[in-house]
């Protein structure tokens, strides 16, 4: 079986743009692939130092919003500080890319004007290199992932190729799989982010998602009841062509709006009872998980078990061909 790595910086719970963007791809990839999930906890640190004591509980989150969305227990779910041959790998890695390589980065660029290019730590600048790690001490063969992490993933080719000419083919290129599904807006319009209050997640209750839907920007030129609306420019409308599966209803809700025969608030109660609905088994088995924390943290411990063997097997091959491996 081919395997995949993916994964996420636990920094709150997964939410809607997760589950369209990749989570919904991971359950159905993992029948066909062997799957290691990492919680990338050190990855954290790069822009939320002061986070520290929240790690923990994130983890757990991240964990139950997995196996909330179907991912079965067989599956390797494993924390990133907890496999110590990840940050060896990085550091060996480290050695590997150039400087100016790493400015290019476009996603780690758009990050770093975030917060002030002369602003951001070591870690943050190198971490597609500690990706790079995550990814190659596995030898995943594909890595499921969104949009932005693609220079990522070219990244970690490079390193491939270099390391390969230096030492000797230890790695092969891994590919990605980027996921269908454009990246779905916060009900404000803006980045979907916890951080931003935008969010539609999994921990919510039903009532809660409710009220943020009915909150969501609809197209601003529809004042009153009955002035015609424009569904291209309605963010609600967008939610509901990902969400509702039968396409005669997409349309007959869109001819309701253009001729204004239905609310904003009727509309958007609609989608809000079709997202509740899909959520409905995800939201119950995440209960089920989150109310027994020593059964997710005996999984992660599994994992990280597992994780550490491979890992532990491809870091001898590494400090092998790097002459770096001083049994006698
Ligand atoms: N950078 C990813 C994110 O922010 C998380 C991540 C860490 C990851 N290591 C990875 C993703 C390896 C894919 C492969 O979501
Ligand atoms: Fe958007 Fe629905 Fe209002 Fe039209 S009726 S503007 S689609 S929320």
């Amino acid at each position: 079986m081919k395997r995949i790595l993916t994964g996420d910086r636990p920094t709150g719970n997964l939410h809607l743009g997760h589950y369209l963007g990749t989570l919904k791809n991971r359950v159905k990839l993992q029948d066909f692939y062997e799957c290691f999930f990492i919680i990338a906890d050190l990855q954290v640190f790069t822009d939320h130092l002061q986070d520290s004591e929240k790690i923990a509980a994130n983890v757990f989150e991240v964990a139950c919003d997995y196996l909330g969305v179907g991912l079965k227990e067989s599956n390797c779910f494993f924390i990133q500080s907890q496999v110590p041959e990840l940050s060896e790998l990085s550091m060996y890695f480290s050695f590997l890319v150039n400087i100016s390589e790493l400015k290019r980065n476009p996603t780690v660029k758009s990050e770093a004007e975030m917060y002030g290019v002369s602003n951001i730590n070591l870690g943050f600048f190198s971490y597609p290199v500690s990706q790079a790690a995550d990814i190659l001490a596995f030898k995943a063969d594909v890595v499921p992932c969104g949009q932005d992490q693609l220079p990522h993933i070219f990244q970690t080719r490079e390193i491939v190729r270099i390391f390969n000419n230096h030492f000797g083919p230890i790695f092969k290129d891994p590919e990605e799989l980027i996921g269908e599904c454009p990246i779905l807006k916060g009900i404000d319009g803006r980045k979907m982010s916890k951080s931003l209050g935008n969010t539609i997640s999994f921990a919510q209750t039903e009532d809660e998602t409710e009220k943020k839907i009915l909150n969501m920007l609809t197209d601003e030129g529809r004042v009153r009841l009955k002035d015609p609306g424009n569904p291209q420019k309605c963010l609600a409308f967008s939610y509901l062509c990902f969400f509702e599966k039968d396409i005669d209803e997409i349309h007959n809700i869109e001819n309701l709006c253009m001729s204004a025969g239905i609310s904003c608030r009727d509309c958007k109660k609609r989608l809000s009872n079709i997202i509740n609905d899909e959520l409905r088994e995800i939201r119950e088995r995440r209960d089920f998980y989150h109310s027994d924390q020593e059964r997710v943290w005996n999984i992660l411990r599994k994992g990280n078990e597992k994780a550490r063997a491979e890992a532990s097997k491809t870091l001898e091959e590494v400090r092998e061909a790097m002459g770096i491996s001083y049994h006698s």
